[in-house]
């Protein structure tokens, strides 16, 4: 069985590409929800948070976690290797290396929240796969509490992120990387913004290819997908039609359900 974890919906869009390349693999999604965001958190927070989740989520009998948070991963993936040695794990983080590789113009934007913005390992990322690509930074606070509010197509949002994407798409940038899996959720809004002179990076896939990659027995199942959340089990629920996910909403084994942890 493979768990999925996330501060809220965001990590669905990873969870959508697991389950088409992984037809038959019973699958775990926990949202944080009662933690989000985790974007504007400290790193010992956030610390606290993935572990607590990655121990419940072997509790529940996964065997291979998917920490579908690039905030998440930042702050926390090395400490969740470290107290769960055995299991394998997927991060998700940038796609600064594949943006970097197609750029023309040598300049990309990275959006994400403050957190992963200001964290080391994505500096790392950028000095190892961007060296003689110029990369906007580009932290977009509130954005991951705006999905999750599942209103998308406020057009007051859209103005807000036009004006947010406006100078680096000025000074040339034609990459700009959804850092934050909440984002992929924005692209119908970001779209437009960008056409024509940038394209939109999502890691979903690639992260849904390791997990092939990685799956073995974990991987053997039945298609099932159970929800699990730490707050209003009703809107996780509510999210799969919401986002546009009702293929997801087929695999599930019962409605959302609330757990402590
Ligand atoms: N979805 C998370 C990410 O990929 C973060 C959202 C939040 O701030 O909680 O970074």
């Amino acid at each position: 069985m493979i768990g999925v974890f996330d501060s809220g919906i965001g990590g669905l869009s990873v969870l959508s590409a697991i389950a088409q390349a992984l037809p038959s693999a019973d699958l775990v999604y926990l949202a944080d929800t009662a933690h989000l965001p985790y974007g504007d958190k400290d790193d010992a927070f956030i610390r606290r948070r993935v572990l607590a989740i990655g121990r419940h989520l072997v509790d529940q009998g996964c065997t291979l976690i998917v920490v579908a948070c690039n905030t998440a991963t930042a702050a926390a993936v090395a400490a969740l290797r470290e107290s769960l040695p055995d299991i394998p794990l997927v991060g998700v983080e940038p796609g600064v290396k594949p943006a970097a590789a197609a750029s023309k113009s040598g300049h990309i934007a990275v959006l994400t929240t403050t957190s992963t913005a200001r964290s080391e390992r994505l500096s790392r990322l950028i000095r190892q796969h961007a060296g003689n690509v110029r990369v906007d930074v580009l932290p977009c606070p509130g954005w991951a509490t705006r999905v999750e509010t599942l209103h998308l197509d406020d057009a007051g949002f859209a103005e807000a992120a036009r004006l947010h994407l406006a100078p680096t798409l000025a000074a040339g940038a034609d990459q700009i990387v959804l850092g934050c899996t909440h984002y992929a959720f924005l692209a119908p809004v970001l779209a437009p913004i960008v056409a024509g002179r940038a394209t939109l990076v999502d890691v979903a896939n690639a992260v849904a290819r390791q997990c092939v990659r990685l799956g073995g027995a974990s991987a053997l199942g039945h298609g099932g997908l159970r929800l699990l959340t730490t707050a209003h089990p009703e809107r996780l629920q509510a999210a799969l039609p919401a986002l546009g996910l009702k293929r997801l909403a087929v695999r599930l084994n019962g409605p959302a359900r609330l757990s402590a942890v």
